[in-house]
This record gives C-alpha cells, sequence and structure tokens, in this order.
C-alpha cells in the first residue's frame, strides 16, 4: 500500500503564511485536503498525482487546515462518497452535498476500500472546545498502519484503539500527532508509549512540531521516516 504526500505544512513559518495542514493520498483514498486549496492544486500538477484515480474521500475533522482542497475536488468527481465523523458540523456536510459529493457519516469502525478503513469517529477536547476526528488503518503485508490528520484525541488514544479493534502488529504511524505544544516529558512519555503499544515505524508530520519530530528521531533512528511533498512511502 503507498501512501502519498501531497501537501503538508509543520513549521511556524509556514503556519503563519496559512501554508498549514496535510494532505495524502492513501492508495486510492484522498484523506484530507490541506489548508490551501492553491497549493494542494499547484502540488497536484507540479506531482503528477492522477486525482482520476480517488474513488473515496475522508476527511479527519473540519478543521480548516484539512479541508481547503475539497470543494474543488469534488467538482471534478461529482459523486464522490466522503466520509466524515457523524457529528461533523452541518457547515461540511452541506459544503459536499453543495459540491456534488454524498457525505458517509462514520460513527464506528468500517471499512472504506479494500484494506483501508476508518477507525471510527473519536471525541477530543481542545482549548477551542470538543471535535470529532477520525483516523485511517491500512492493512499491508508488514501488519496495520495508523494514518491522522491533526490528532487531536491524542496519537496514544488513537494507536491503542487500533490495537484494540486491528491487533497488536502495528507496523507505522503517520501524520500530525498534535505534539507541538507539549512539554519535553510529555512527548517523551508519548514515543515511549507508542514504543510500548509495538509501533516500529513512525513518520511524524504537520502538527507534530518540530522539537517531538526530532524526539522521535532520537528514539526511533532506523525508523522514522521522512516525507517531503510528493513523496511516497511503501507502507
Ligand atoms: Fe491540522
Ligand atoms: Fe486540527
Amino acid at each position: 500500500m503507498k501512501l502519498r504526500l501531497i501537501a503538508e505544512g509543520s513549521t511556524k513559518r509556514e503556519r503563519k503564511a496559512l501554508r498549514w495542514g496535510v494532505s495524502f493520498l492513501v492508495g486510492n483514498v484522498l484523506f484530507d485536503t490541506f489548508g490551501r486549496s492553491d497549493i494542494f492544486w499547484k502540488n497536484i500538477r507540479r506531482f503528477k498525482i492522477d486525482l482520476s484515480r480517488v474513488k473515496h474521500v475522508a476527511i479527519s475533522h473540519e478543521d480548516w487546515d484539512h479541508t481547503a482542497g475539497l470543494e474543488g475536488f469534488l467538482r471534478t468527481q461529482l459523486g464522490t462518497k466522503v466520509y466524515i465523523c457523524a457529528k461533523t458540523g452541518k457547515e461540511l456536510k452541506r459544503l459536499i452535498r453543495a459540491n456534488g459529493g454524498i457525505p458517509v457519516e462514520v460513527r464506528k469502525t468500517r471499512r472504506i476500500a479494500p484494506n483501508i478503513y476508518s477507525l471510527g469517529q473519536m471525541r477530543a477536547g481542545t482549548g477551542r472546545g470538543i471535535l470529532y476526528e477520525q483516523a485511517l488503518v491500512v492493512k499491508s503485508r508488514n501488519g496495520f498502519s495508523v494514518i491522522t490528520g491533526c490528532a487531536h484525541p491524542g496519537i496514544v488514544r488513537i494507536v491503542r484503539r487500533a490495537v484494540k479493534i486491528f491487533g497488536k502488529k502495528i507496523y507505522a504511524v503517520c501524520g500530525g500527532f498534535h505534539m507541538k505544544d507539549n512539554t519535553h516529558e510529555e512527548n517523551k512519555k508519548i514515543i515511549t508509549e507508542l514504543q510500548t503499544l509495538g509501533v516500529r515505524k513512525v513518520l511524524p508530520l504537520h502538527c507534530t512540531g518540530a522539537v517531538a519530530a526530532s524526539l522521535f528521531k532520537k528514539i526511533y533512528p532506523q525508523n522514522c521516516a521522512v516525507l517531503r511533498e510528493g513523496g511516497t512511502l511503501t507502507l
């Protein structure tokens, strides 16, 4: 299974320029659509990504930095199913319908495409209030891999749930882990817990933050992947 990074913002400077968010192509599923549609489309052209292959869209959560390219994408492929958390606000559901997409509300863990699952909606308390987020789980020869948008419910909670539902063979955990505002001790604890859960490989991106990402590199020296926009990781 191929994981391709379409667009990503992870530095403070990128955040300031609103060049923020993340977007992946996971097999034939488009997972999140970045925070700026101009850059989303620029990268699609630049990296010659064939979006006609996309059969489904999944949106991790409704934050702007994960939904900007959605409207434009749906207009190019009318009738595409968009998997969203059932408790997502009305606005996103309306946007999907208004642009010819079909919102599919996710509650529990469910299959989206062959070997690609939503882990189901998880509740997250944030400084801005409650929000709901889903992660993807991908099955490959290596085991199960977890792909997150922002991981607002907590990356350890997410992986723990994946272990409970899919079993102990968690190969890789990839995406935004939302560790950028944590203390060093908190981050150390998170990474140790991921090791205890048996995570073999990590790909820290987006809101993981540069400090936490370098700690991952230290603790997972051989198995901390790096992926630039346009790049592919085989899971
Ligand atoms: Fe985000
Ligand atoms: Fe977010």
